[in-house]
């Protein structure tokens, strides 16, 4: 049972699509929406934001978190991420992802499609065997 509501999910789902509406994608025209669920109810989203200096680019999932942790919320229930792309559902990058675990791996990652359809994943499923705060605290050799 996760710890949110069918109503919270499917809000989340949707406020994820339209928050694309607001990406800076103007070189890849690739718009990307994220909306994370905190532990006390909040939502946060995020889309991505593009630069002319492509490295500098941020995904959607990453706003959503930084604009989440920036206003104090660092425990997360669940993030949904939106794509256009119809034939299948839309998976966090990597730096994404390591950003998410970074906040618990047990996040629900809610990849959804424009038909409002989604599969489930946690991100201690998307990014196994991570690296993260604990390993920092771990003896160390010398
Ligand atoms: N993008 C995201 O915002 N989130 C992802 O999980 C995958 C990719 C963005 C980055 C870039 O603006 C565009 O999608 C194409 O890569």
């Amino acid at each position: 049972m996760p710890g949110y509501s069918e109503e919270q999910l499917q809000q989340l789902v949707k406020t994820s699509h339209e928050v694309k509406k607001m990406a800076h994608c103007p070189y890849s025209k690739f718009p990307v929406g994220a909306a994370l669920l905190t532990d006390d109810g909040s939502v946060f989203t995020g889309c991505n934001v593009e630069n002319a200096s492509s490295g500098l680019t941020i995904c959607a999932e990453r706003t959503a978190i930084v604009k989440a942790v920036s206003e104090g919320h660092r425990r997360f229930k669940a993030i949904a991420v939106a794509s256009d792309v119809k034939e299948i559902v839309i998976a966090p990058c990597g730096a994404c992802r390591q950003v998410l675990v970074e906040f618990g791996v047990d996040c629900d990652v809610i990849m959804t499609k424009p038909d409002m359809t989604y599969k489930i994943m946690t991100t201690k499923e998307l990014l196994p065997c991570c690296f993260g705060p604990t390993d920092l605290q771990r003896e160390r050799a010398a």
